[in-house]
């Protein structure tokens, strides 16, 4: 066997772990994701003090008309063009901080903090929409964190 198809078939089985472990990125999405990414220590404590968001992706990217850039980019941060069935990475596979460090005075927030990535491209969104006067694109905490306690 030659050198190059050696490496061929090394990086096959790679492929093939990688697919059997689940690890690639997604190409298939439901209507709506639960939205329980991070494994906050919050979340730990029992009961749970709200639900996990339901993001309803199908609703947004078809009746709202949002395009799939708006939200998905790539490592640099550029909007990726994405058609149904292509391959998508998780926001948390780049975004990868799951516990937001206090900030100091004067300091940016840490956008690879889920949390904060989350409400930057949700939240922000929905603000500008308020600001247009749209009031159905949720901006309140309690709106989007359904409280489990409070009736
Ligand atoms: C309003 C924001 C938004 C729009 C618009 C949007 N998405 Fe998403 N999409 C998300 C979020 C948030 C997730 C959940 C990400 C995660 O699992 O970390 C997601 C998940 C996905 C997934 C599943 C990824 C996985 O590994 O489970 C695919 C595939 C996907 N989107 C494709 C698309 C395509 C194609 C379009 C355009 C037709 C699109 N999205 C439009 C925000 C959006
Ligand atoms: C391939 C890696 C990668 C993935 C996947 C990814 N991000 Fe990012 N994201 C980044 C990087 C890197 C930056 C910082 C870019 C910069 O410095 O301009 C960023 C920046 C952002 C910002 C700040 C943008 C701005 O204009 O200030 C938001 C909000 C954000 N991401 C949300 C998301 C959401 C929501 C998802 C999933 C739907 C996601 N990201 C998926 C790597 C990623
Ligand atoms: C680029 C803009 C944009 C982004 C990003 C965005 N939304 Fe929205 N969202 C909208 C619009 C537009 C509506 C519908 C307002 C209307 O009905 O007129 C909406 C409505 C909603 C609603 C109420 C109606 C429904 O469909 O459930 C929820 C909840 C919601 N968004 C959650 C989210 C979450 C969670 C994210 C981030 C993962 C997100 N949105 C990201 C624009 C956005
Ligand atoms: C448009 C919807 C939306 C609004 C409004 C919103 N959030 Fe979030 N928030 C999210 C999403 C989506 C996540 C990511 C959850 C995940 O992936 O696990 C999140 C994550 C969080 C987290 C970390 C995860 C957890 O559940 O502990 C905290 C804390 C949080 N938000 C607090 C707030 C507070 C406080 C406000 C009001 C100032 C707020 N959020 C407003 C959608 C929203």
């Amino acid at each position: 066997m030659n050198k190059k198809l050696v490496t061929l078939l090394l990086a096959a089985g790679i492929a093939v772990i990688f697919i059997a472990t689940g690890l690639q990125a997604g190409t298939t999405v439901s209507d709506s994701i639960t939205m329980d990414y991070n494994k906050y220590k919050k979340r730990t404590k029992t009961p749970p003090k709200t639900a996990y968001v339901v993001f309803t992706h199908k609703k947004h990217a078809e009746d709202y008309k949002i395009s799939c850039g708006d939200c998905h980019h790539d490592k640099d941060g550029k909007p990726l063009a994405l058609k149904t069935g292509d391959n998508v990475q998780k926001c948390v596979e780049c975004h990868t901080k799951l516990e937001k460090a206090k900030q100091k005075k004067g300091e940016k927030e840490d956008i690879l903090v889920l949390e904060n990535a989350m409400h930057g491209n949700c939240v922000d969104c929905h603000k500008a929409l308020k600001k247009e006067g749209n009031k159905n694109a949720p901006t309140a905490c309690g709106q989007c964190h359904v409280s489990l306690t409070k009736k």
